[in-house]
């Protein structure tokens, strides 16, 4: 029998049995609960942000989350309000220490934030290392921190993320990931700070700052709390694309060079292999779990698995960045060439969405004959294939590529 593909990944020398990690959130809050999702099997965990309690006590607003709907699809993204770890230090780094003892060959990444000083990320370090973390996670990113001084203001600040990056590098010997807000027009500044500060991976995206929406009748942001409500946090499946572009951007530039463990809007086996083929090493996912439980992995994990063996590959790493020769500037794209909409005409039912796409928002060219039946007019379509992306039939439309009736004015 052939043999299967590995899914164990080395990421800056930690070996994760599979990609696919906690994020750092509720989801990796307690010692059960990362427990219960390594039964469930995910590979690693980083653990909910851990700060210094000595001089802050960290509260959460309430409630603390916000699902945005669209049509009949529940929390497509969420948004919160939530603040790191509530818990104290010496809580969490004692949940983390028996984590690494009673699951040796799960990855544990230790998630810290500096609250007061900057020396606070020195002890954290050395605290995180004792403890027996595999690495390090540094959160610079969450989009609404109330301490003063800390969240994603810091990672906007490339000379800061450098200077924080060292002195957590500084208190211990593990690996030292630094955790990027998207909440920048250039994630690869930052990047590059953190590298100069010594860092050995990079994690993105935390969460985009947003407001998801607006309680029409009382006038206030959700989630509301008291009276207010607050530009904050936003992930899950609406973020995906954002997510997506970052990672891309991150593993092809040649000067990063740093692994990368990508998050946003991760649910499926099929969302893991885009943000690997865009260059991702590890896989981290928190709002997934929120909405569907820890045994989402059972399917990822399998997915996984298939497709590499489907595709005779025989590592995670072999699929690791395979996409990104094919990411271009949009002037890298031919202008030579255009698509014409074919629809199967057995598979259409008539229902005419694509007629008032292609009708208010393309080029007409679709009508429907006697019997309902969708036809294009190939001197007319220009091929921007609306229709074929909101006919609710599958495969019902497709396109054929043909010479751009432009052709001859291209310059690409
Ligand atoms: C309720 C909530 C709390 C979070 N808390 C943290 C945190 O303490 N530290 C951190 O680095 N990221 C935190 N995050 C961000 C996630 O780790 C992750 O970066 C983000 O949600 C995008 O991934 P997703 O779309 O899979 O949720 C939190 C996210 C949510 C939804």
């Amino acid at each position: 029998m052939k043999k299967r593909p590995s899914l164990e990944v080395n990421f800056c020398g930690v070996k994760f049995p599979n990609p696919f990690c906690l994020s750092s959130s509720p989801v990796g809050n307690t010692y059960d609960m990362v427990a219960r999702a390594f039964d469930h099997g995910w590979g690693g965990a980083a653990f909910k942000t851990v700060g210094l309690d000595y001089e802050v006590k960290i509260t959460h607003p309430s409630p603390r989350l916000n699902g945005y709907n669209f049509a009949n699809h529940k929390v497509v993204g969420l948004q919160n309000v939530e603040q790191i770890s509530d818990r104290t230090t010496t809580e969490n780094f004692t949940d983390i220490a028996r984590l690494k003892k009673n699951y040796p060959k799960h990855a544990v990444i230790a998630s810290i934030m500096g609250l007061t000083h900057s020396q606070d990320w020195v002890e954290l370090a050395k605290m995180a290392q004792d403890s027996g973390a595999d690495m390090i996670e540094c959160n610079f990113s969450c989009p609404q921190m109330t301490v003063e001084g800390t969240g994603h203001k810091v990672g906007q600040d490339a000379a800061l993320i450098e200077t924080l990056t060292k002195l957590t590098k500084s208190g211990c010997s593990i690996p030292v990931m630094a955790k990027m807000t998207p909440n920048v027009a250039d994630m690869l500044p930052m990047a590059l700070g953190a590298k100069a500060g010594g860092a050995d991976a990079i994690s993105a995206i935390n969460t985009v700052r947003a407001i998801s929406a607006v309680d029409i009748f009382n006038y206030v942001p959700m989630p509301t709390v008291g009276q207010k409500g607050s530009v904050s946090g936003f992930s899950g499946a609406a973020v995906k694309p954002i997510a997506l572009r970052f990672v891309s951007e991150l593993a092809s530039d040649p000067r990063l060079q740093l692994p990368i463990s990508a998050m946003g809007g991760l649910y499926t086996w099929m969302d893991a292999v885009e943000f690997l083929l865009l260059g991702a090493t590890t896989l981290q996912c928190t709002t997934a779990v929120m909405h569907h439980g820890y045994r989402i992995v059972e399917d990822m994990n399998e997915g996984l698995e298939d497709y590499l063996a489907d595709r005779g590959f025989q590592s995670v790493h072999d699929i690791i960045g395979l996409a990104l020769t094919n990411v271009t500037d949009p002037n890298g794209l031919t202008h030579k060439t255009q698509a014409i909409s074919l629809i199967d005409k057995d598979k259409c039912v008539g229902c005419g969405q694509c007629l008032l796409a292609c009708r208010d928002g393309g080029a007409q060219a679709i009508t429907l004959d006697p019997r309902r039946k969708a036809v294009v007019d190939e001197n007319e379509c220009f091929g921007c294939l609306m229709c074929k992306h909101i006919c609710p039939v599958e495969d019902c439309i497709t396109y054929k590529t043909v010479p751009h009736h432009l052709a001859h004015l291209a310059t690409a």
